[in-house]
């Protein structure tokens, strides 16, 4: 009797659980460099999202394991993996979103920068395969330097003749999470409530929390204003010297990576409610892209916040213009790259 008792509590979670999980939608995932460290556990929280019906695994080498192990996760979404050039354009043909975290991570003493020469050349090549076979996809940029790498993108979906700036994000979701975790702790908040808009780009000073525009709407001395934005800023090179030489962040940034494609998802589903920070081509900032609020919809970004940029306190305005010579540096190189190759 207590077997059966067991069993049938087990098979009641179980129906629970895929009962909260039935799909609720159909959209296909692909997720390039998907056996990494980020894109490993991106992988997973995709596969939990009711919103996947199929979720594509892309990476030049050991993704069939992880693949394989996914798929045995009583989720909705089919995992199906993709080795090497001769399978790209396999993973992607009729994907909805393509999530792009192949590249090199940094170790310490580097600046994202400095992964330019590798990371540039791979997404070069993964972005020509996309606009290839799914130019209608929302592109998600991970791989660094974002500042960079996202100028790329675009330019070579330009000479592909498919250029959608609607469609295409740098994903600064982490900056966000990483604000919106130190503000509540700094100032003691419930978590769920925090919201910090972080603007500019994804490195160093161009990362630029704007604090003043917290939801809910709290107040900071100069002194709070100056070490969370300075936290902020330096975030990535603190995971960066704690793994010492193991990589950069990875469980933080899938999850922040996760949301962000969930929340395209649900914008893509129709929700008419999806706002996120992205890095993408912007005219708000006197720069050709430049990372804020976007309103998300079906077709991609609907509406770029400017509000957010206005009211800024004096210590926000000078740090927007400190940032622009070097957001706009990081931009030309990525730009420069595309059209220098023979
Ligand atoms: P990782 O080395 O653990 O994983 C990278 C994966 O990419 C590997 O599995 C590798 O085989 C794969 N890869 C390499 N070349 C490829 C190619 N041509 N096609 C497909 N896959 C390829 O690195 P990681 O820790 O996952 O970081 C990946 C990138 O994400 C780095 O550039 C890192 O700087 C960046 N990153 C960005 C953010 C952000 O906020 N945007 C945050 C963290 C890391
Ligand atoms: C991060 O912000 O964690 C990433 O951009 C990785 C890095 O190199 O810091």
């Amino acid at each position: 009797a207590l077997r059966q008792s067991f069993a049938q509590k087990a098979q009641k979670q179980n129906q629970n659980y895929q009962y909260q999980l039935q799909p609720q939608a159909s959209y296909k995932v692909t997720v390039l460099g998907a056996a990494g460290g980020i894109g490993q556990p991106l992988a997973l929280l995709i596969k939990m999202s009711p919103l996947v019906s199929a979720l594509h695994l892309y990476d030049i080498a050991n993704v069939k394991g992880v693949a394989a192990d996914l798929s045995h996760c009583n989720t909705p979404s089919q995992v199906l993996d993709f080795t090497g050039a001769s399978e790209l354009a396999d993973s992607l043909k009729g994907t909805n979103v393509v999530v792009i975290p192949a590249g090199v991570p940094r170790k310490p003493g580097m600046t994202r920068d400095d992964l330019f020469n590798i990371n540039a050349n791979i997404v070069k090549t993964l972005v020509e395969a996309v606009a290839d076979n799914c130019p209608d996809a929302f592109i998600h940029i991970i791989s660094n330097p974002v500042n960079s790498t996202v100028p790329i993108a675009a330019e070579v979906l330009k000479q592909k003749g498919v250029y959608d700036p609607k469609k295409l994000f740098g994903v600064t979701t982490l900056d966000v999470v990483r604000a919106n975790t130190f503000v509540a702790q700094k100032k003691n908040l419930k978590l769920i409530d925090v919201d910090v808009p972080v603007v500019g780009g994804h490195a160093g000073i161009t990362i630029l929390p704007l604090l003043s525009k917290t939801k809910p709407s709290i107040s900071f001395t100069d002194e709070e204003m100056e070490q969370l934005t300075v936290r902020i800023q330096n975030a990535g090179t603190e995971v960066v010297e704690a793994k010492a030489g193991a990589g950069s962040a990875t469980l933080s940034m899938a999850y922040a990576a996760a949301r962000f494609v969930e929340s395209s998802l649900r914008a893509l589903d129709g929700d008419g409610d999806v706002y996120e920070c992205a890095f993408v081509q912007s005219d708000l900032a006197d720069l050709p892209f430049f990372a804020s609020r976007v309103k998300l919809g079906k077709k991609g970004i609907e509406a770029l916040i400017s509000s957010d940029l206005q009211g800024l306190t004096e210590y926000e305005q000078k740090a927007l213009e400190t940032l622009k010579p070097e957001l706009k540096a990081s931009i030309e190189k990525g730009i420069a790259f595309v059209h220098k190759q023979p």
